[in-house]
């Protein structure tokens, strides 16, 4: 296994570092505190081709594999969570699936200005009463000629009010389990469908979350991505590269807690000392930068399973298991390190706490993966 990055790929590193450096970190505590979408910055993201990384550059993408997508990603996420996470539904959820599974009419529609960013997408599959048990769903998309007829409730969508489109998961056949489950994409613009208020969040309140409200919303038959009934396994095939992105974002967040536990550990003196020369804090660093490490292994170990078309569903599952709890570790670490400090705001590190908890919940709680591993382990996979 080869452990160099190439030039490409350092090349990309560095750009979303210097990208991060220049554009993320000033005001990320500001956006925060006001929960406030980082339009600018996206559009920006866009324009450097960091919102369809994966795609052939034919689809206006940036042609790169998945490694350096994860390259840019933890630089993102080091600086701003929000951002990332903007970035991995687009990247991951939005643009892969329809790159996958959408017809070249919907690849030249939608796919072409995903990749650059004139659009922004969402991913839509929980409602109140399904989320780790994601086929229970009720929205239902009835056929009427060209047309099919969409109503019901979708909830906790991440993107949810800044997207164009919306990649949605319904029903088209009652009583048949996930076999029922039918893909669109629905323009937000379509007659019928509305966003309800912007979530109130603990972490990540620079993206927005929200529910979504079908009512008689009519979509084209044109917009049905795959067959009727083909939704449920076209979600979780594609949830599978997303809980790379995420397990990417759960890393930048504990490198993020580890550097700037670090640099504190240098510099804050307490009984005559750098805190940094006493062992109780060198064995809180030690073990961060051990777990950061090895959850960045697991990422790039999948990354490339994934670009070589190889099985990867249980090491996604592993590495976004892992990585999330890591996340949640370095920086409660992180904090205790600061004290009293890093419970202040403008510290900025009591926020890494905050965004990192939701690794362990969205695209898969810890449980479903480890679920996943499990069931995988018993099949022999
Ligand atoms: N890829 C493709 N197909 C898959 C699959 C995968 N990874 N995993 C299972 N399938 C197939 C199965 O083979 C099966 O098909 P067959 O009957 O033909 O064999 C079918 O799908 C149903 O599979 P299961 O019986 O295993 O389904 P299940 O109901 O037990 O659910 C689950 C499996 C893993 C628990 C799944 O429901 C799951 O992943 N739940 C979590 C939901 C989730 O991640 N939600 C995220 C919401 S989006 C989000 O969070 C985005 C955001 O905001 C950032």
């Amino acid at each position: 296994m080869d452990f160099n990055l190439t030039e490409e790929q350092e090349l990309i590193q560095k750009t979303a570092r210097d990208f991060a450096m220049d554009h993320l970190r000033p005001g990320v505590i500001e956006r925060d505190e006001k929960a406030e979408f980082p339009k600018d910055q996206i559009k920006m993201m866009g324009e450097l081709g960091f919102l369809g990384m994966m795609i052939p550059e034919k689809y206006g993408g940036a042609g790169m594999d998945t490694i350096s997508y994860c390259l840019a990603m933890e630089e993102i996420a080091k600086a701003d969570a929000s951002a990332a996470v903007v970035m991995s539904v687009n990247n991951s959820l939005v643009c892969q699936l329809l790159y996958k599974y959408g017809n070249e009419d919907q690849k030249q529609k939608y796919l072409t200005k995903l990749t650059s960013g004139k659009l922004l997408g969402a991913f839509s599959l929980s409602e109140p009463q399904s989320g780790s048990d994601a086929s229970n769903m009720r929205t239902f998309a009835k056929r009427d000629g060209d047309n099919y007829i969409i109503n019901g409730t979708k909830n906790w969508v991440t993107n949810g009010i800044s997207s164009d489109i919306v990649i949605l998961m319904c029903m088209t056949v009652k009583n048949v389990g996930y076999k029922g489950i039918t893909t669109f994409v629905v323009e937000k613009s379509f007659d019928g469908l509305s966003t309800g208020k912007k979530e109130d969040k603990l972490g990540i309140r620079g993206s927005d979350t929200c529910e979504l409200y079908f009512d008689d919303c009519k979509v084209p038959v044109e917009n049905r991505i795959g067959e009727e009934g083909e939704g449920f396994k076209i979600a979780l095939g594609t949830l599978d590269g997303g809980r790379v992105g995420i397990a990417t974002q759960a890393l930048g967040i504990a490198a993020e807690s580890l550097e700037r536990s670090v640099e504190y550990a240098k510099e804050r003196k307490q009984f005559g000392k750098a805190i940094g020369q006493f062992g109780a804090i060198q064995t809180k660093l030690a073990q961060m930068a051990i777990h950061v490490d090895a959850a960045r292994l697991l990422i790039h170990r999948t990354a490339k399973l994934k670009d070589e078309e190889k099985p990867f569903v249980k090491e996604a599952a592993m590495a976004k298991n892992f990585a999330s709890k890591v996340a949640m570790d370095a920086s409660t670490q992180c904090v205790q390190i600061f004290g009293g400090t890093g419970y202040m705001t403008e510290t900025g590190v009591e926020r890494l706490m905050r965004d990192a908890k939701i690794t362990q919940i969205y695209e898969g709680t810890s449980e479903i993966q480890e679920m996943i591993i499990a069931r995988a382990l018993l099949e022999g996979k």
